[in-house]
């Protein structure tokens, strides 16, 4: 499964949506660039509203954008259906099926596929060894807590071997004990499978416990990426220095000294 992961990087190259709204033609995203190495996880930071949503739809195929293109692995994707993209998506809400057992849940996209009965059991076996939900396989998922159902939503991502995984504020919905646990889970996971990964969030903290490289967005622009030290040692501009100001350097580690609403 890594050697398989390895070979993937994302191009996002000049990327602009505009939506037609009441008021006429708004950007969403402006001129937006950004790479993501094989193995690497970024986060896309920025406050809400700030386009990080219609960054990662675009890259999933889910919103066209105006302008611009979008590469995995070397390939195009402008046009493809978000079904034949090789990426997966975990959401805030985790929307899985509630009329389905957690093994079907993770199994679904495997059926979709066609993969024969056995192969199927095992890789889902695998994979809920993995996050840990082996003994609940056949619960519904209202008797899971939230992490354990955000949990069965990355399960049911995961197995289908993305080359991607893209998260939309995945750990919003949990509470702060469940959403520090999930962060960890994500990072080992992340080191585990080799996974490329973008992670959408506004929430700094976050950010600089998961990533690799922090891509911060305002107003539709990326305005600075670079790794978490880089950002709090050389803010862009002031709207970054602001945007970290609650981060505080405590040994070699980047901590949240106050909390920011
Ligand atoms: N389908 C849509 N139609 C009109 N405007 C939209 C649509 N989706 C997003 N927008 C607007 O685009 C901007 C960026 O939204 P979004 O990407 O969701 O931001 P974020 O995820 O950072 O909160 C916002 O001003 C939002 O209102
Ligand atoms: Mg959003």
């Amino acid at each position: 499964m890594t050697t398989e992961l390895m070979t993937n990087k994302v191009e996002i190259k000049n990327l602009s949506k505009t939506f037609h709204t009441k008021r006429g033609e708004a950007f969403a995203v402006k001129d937006f660039s950004l790479s993501i190495e094989s193995g690497e996880l970024v986060c896309l930071l920025g406050p809400s509203g700030c386009g990080k949503t219609t960054v990662l739809r675009s890259v999933a195929g889910l919103e066209t954008p105006t302008s611009g293109s979008i590469e995995i692995a070397g390939q195009n994707m402008n046009g493809l259906p978000p079904q034949k993209r090789p990426v997966a998506m975990v959401f805030q809400s985790y929307a899985l099926f509630p009329h389905m057992s957690v093994f079907e849940n993770v199994a679904f996209g495997l059926r979709v596929r066609k993969m024969p009965h056995k192969d199927i059991q095992i890789k889902v076996e695998k994979m809920l060894e993995l996050v840990g939900l082996h003994a609940k396989a056949k619960r519904a998922p209202n008797q899971l807590s939230g992490g354990e159902q955000q949990r069965v939503a990355l399960a049911r991502a995961l197995v289908v071997n993305p080359e991607i995984l893209l998260c939309d504020e995945p750990l919003s919905n949990l509470d702060q004990s469940l959403r520090i646990k999930m962060r960890e889970e994500i990072k080992r996971l992340q080191k585990e499978l080799g996974l490329t990964i973008l992670f959408v969030t506004h929430d700094q903290e976050e950010a600089l416990y998961l990533s690799d490289r922090i891509a911060l967005m305002e107003k539709g622009r990326l305005v600075q990426e670079g790794t978490p030290m880089a950002f709090y040692e050389k803010p862009a501009s002031p709207f970054v220095k602001e945007f970290l100001g609650g981060i505080k350097k405590v040994g070699n580690e980047l901590v949240r000294v106050v909390a920011l609403t």
